[in-house]
């Protein structure tokens, strides 16, 4: 006979399967047993009574991952059929004939269907489509391309100066979809930024500059010298800079200005001039990343707000072909279960129990909101060795 082993953690999992009063969140390496647990969690609620199966919600990360976990427990309910006494047999009886109907599915299907029962009060047209995948990239490529035809031709100074900063179409596009997708946490007003100022960095680097090069003129013995060059380099950018437009400014501090500590001890003499040459150059090295990140947090407040204008046209074009895209279909659920106390209770009835597994604790609408507020039951986060992974 095999030994019976037993998991050093056999408590929790214990309670984590039977104790139902209480909601839990489990949190554990990839297949270390986490969905079995919810099959068992499943089967005490069903055992016990305390909810029929179609009263109890499994949210599953991917449709193919809800087909697999109806799998499993018809697999748990058959087996645990056989061995059950008769008041539990009927019903786990019943749960075995509603399985296909169990509400079971991704957080997307389970809101769709929340929003199909009451969309009067979701606000919506009741013959809403919720879009798949590929219609949202096809919807956001068409929108995106006719709202971005329609901003070059206007030219706001935002994308004029994130274009001049170096910023790619592409990289802007995918950043745009970020944004979009992130549309229920935009700030109401603008974004806060950073202090940005270039007439100091200017100031700072016209004195820096200057001592460097009193430092070459004295102390550098050979005009080949790499750090000699160097701050011949940066006098000639200073003077750019100074007759520079301010738009021209910015881009030769984001794109062309260069700082780097070179030279060759053996060249100055001192030798020690050489070093504080370095010195000079790597202290406006930090000072221009300095105002480098300030610039990129200022470019990037500026986008999100000239953002605003795409979602608002997203938005109006789902509306005109009646769509829901993914997140559509939380944001509506989770104002309809926030705001409508009357459906919230309803929804409540009908669904006592959720469980969750692979929980999407990076989506803070799928974290804390878009569910009914029923009993919360068994959350996972899957944690692999080393840290967070949240599929
Ligand atoms: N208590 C246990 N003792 C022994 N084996 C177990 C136990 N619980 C689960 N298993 C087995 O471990 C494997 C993984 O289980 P399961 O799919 O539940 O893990 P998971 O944590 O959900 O995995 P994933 O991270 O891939 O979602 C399965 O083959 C399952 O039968
Ligand atoms: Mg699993």
């Amino acid at each position: 006979m095999q030994p019976k082993t037993y998991l050093a953690d056999e408590a929790e999992r214990e309670i984590a399967r039977n104790d139902l009063d209480r909601s839990l969140a489990v949190e554990a390496g990839a297949g270390t047993g986490k969905t079995t647990l919810l099959v068992d969690r499943i089967l005490s609620l069903l055992r016990e009574r305390r909810a029929a199966l179609d009263e109890i919600v499994a949210i599953t990360f991917t449709e193919k991952a809800a087909g697999e976990l109806k799998v499993r427990l018809r697999e748990a309910i058959e087996k645990a059929l056989l061995l059950s006494p008769p008041e539990e047999a009927e019903s786990l009886g019943q749960a075995l004939g509603e399985l296909e109907r169990a509400p079971i599915s991704t957080i997307h299907s389970f809101c769709s269907g929340l929003l199909r029962e009451r969309p009067v009060e979701a606000s919506l047209d009741p013959n809403f489509e919720p879009l798949d995948e590929m219609g949202m990239d096809l919807l956001f490529q068409e929108v995106w391309d006719q709202w971005l035809g329609r901003e070059m031709e206007k030219k706001p100074a935002v994308l004029r100066r994130a274009l001049a900063l170096g910023m790619e179409m592409e990289p802007l596009s995918r950043l745009v979809r970020q944004i979009y997708e992130n549309r229920d946490l935009l700030p109401q007003g603008p974004l806060p930024q950073p202090f940005y100022s270039p007439e100091r960095f200017m100031e700072i680097l016209e004195e820096e500059v200057q001592r460097a090069w009193d430092l070459a003129q004295s102390d550098c013995r050979k005009e080949e010298d790499l750090g000699y060059q160097a701050i011949l380099g940066l006098r000639a950018k200073l003077k750019d800079l100074k007759e520079a437009s301010p738009e021209r400014q910015e881009v030769i501090l984001f794109r062309d200005l260069e700082m780097k500590a070179q030279g060759n001890k053996s060249n100055w003499k001192p030798a020690a001039s050489c070093d504080a040459q370095k010195q000079i150059l790597k202290k406006l090295a930090r000072e221009l990343e300095t105002l480098k990140d300030a610039l990129r947090a200022q470019v990037m407040a500026g986008l999100v707000g000239w953002v605003q204008g795409f979602v608002a046209a997203m938005e109006e074009e789902k509306a005109r072909r009646g769509v829901l895209d993914f997140q559509d279909l939380l944001i509506f659920s989770r104002n309809l279960l926030r705001d409508n106390q009357e459906v919230r209770e309803y929804f409540q009835k009908i669904f006592r129990y959720i469980l969750v597994d692979e929980f999407q604790d990076t989506d803070p609408l799928q974290a804390r909101e878009a569910l009914p507020g029923g009993r919360s039951q068994a959350v996972h986060l899957p944690v692999p060795a080393g840290g967070h992974r949240n599929l």
